[in-house]
């Protein structure tokens, strides 16, 4: 039975034998994701879901387009002392293509923030921004022309607009002399190094649609100590695969899909659903 093998490397031969299943009966827009808990094999960390990973890139072709990082907040309660609780487990998100794949980047994106009025009656971001404080950068910073100031402040004056009008939820403003580029300084690198260098500053303007989820993802362990099945994910672990990667007439396989958490959250989001599960115990009755 899977998980029986003698050495880990039989048990990632037996499932790189499914997960070539899985390969070929995925839709071409198709994606695949991967969440396998790692084990210690004579006391080292056997880094099994890396392994895998890799194994499934080198032989089976799929693309790996990230490694999420599942923060569990809290760890599994421990009783060892000679390390650190492992407190989260990778989780692959790979595509059978480069590029034509679905993903619905606007199904997951983070709420943006709302702005609000500050004590004086002036806009104030939903991260605090007022513009206070880069006016007096401008009006202070020795790397600045009077001309390039005198553009600084009445584009900052633009920009607080925006936020007022709802355009805008927040913004950064970068001024010579006070920040570093994102992507480095250098002009060869960077557009936007360029555009401190000629202009003397440059605004980064954050969406109204909010910013695209980043791949460490806290989600708590949901699962209980002492309940029938072991390992039920937590359901925004899968509603977030399912919500980016499925559309609507997709259908999400699970083959190990023990109490049937994934297939739930997919009818919950309108979608089709199958589940493999060997052990008949945990299917619900
Ligand atoms: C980590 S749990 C599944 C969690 C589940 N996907 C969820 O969403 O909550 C792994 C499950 O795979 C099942 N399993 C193990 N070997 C299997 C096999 N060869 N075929 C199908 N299911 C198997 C186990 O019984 C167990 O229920």
């Amino acid at each position: 039975m899977l998980g029986n093998e003698s050495n880990y490397q039989d048990y990632l031969d037996a499932l790189m034998t499914l997960f070539k299943e899985v390969y070929r009966v995925l839709t071409p827009s198709g994606s695949f994701w991967l969440s396998l808990g790692d084990s210690y094999i004579d006391k080292h960390l056997g880094l099994l879901p890396y392994r895998l990973a890799i194994q499934l890139v080198d032989e089976v072709w799929f693309v790996l387009r990230n490694q999420i990082i599942w923060n569990k907040m809290k760890g599994a309660p421990s009783s060892i002392h000679d390390r650190f609780r492992n407190c989260y487990e990778p989780f692959f998100f790979f595509t059978k293509s480069a590029s034509s794949y679905y993903f619905n980047e606007s199904a997951v994106r983070l709420e943006a923030g709302k702005s609000h009025l500050g004590k004086r009656g002036a806009v104030v971001t939903s991260s605090g921004v007022s513009g206070i404080s880069y006016r007096r950068k401008v009006k202070r910073s020795s790397h600045l022309s009077p001309e390039e100031k005198k553009r600084a402040l009445t584009e900052l004056k633009a920009v607080l607009k925006e936020v007022e009008d709802g355009l805008i939820p927040d913004f950064r403003m970068v001024i010579r002399g006070e920040n570093r580029v994102t992507n480095g300084d250098s002009t060869r690198l960077s557009g936007r190094a360029v555009e401190l260098q000629e202009k003397g500053f440059y605004f980064l303007k954050y969406s109204r649609d909010g910013s695209l989820l980043g791949d460490v993802w806290d989600i708590v362990d949901s699962r209980k100590i002492g309940s029938s099945h072991y390992a039920t994910f937590p359901s925004d672990l899968v509603r977030l695969p399912i919500k980016a990667c499925c559309p609507e007439k997709g259908i999400v396989l699970d083959p190990f899909v023990g109490t049937g958490t994934t297939c739930l959250v997919a009818a919950s989001e309108g979608r089709k659903s199958i589940g493999i599960e060997i052990n008949q115990d945990y299917l619900p009755s």
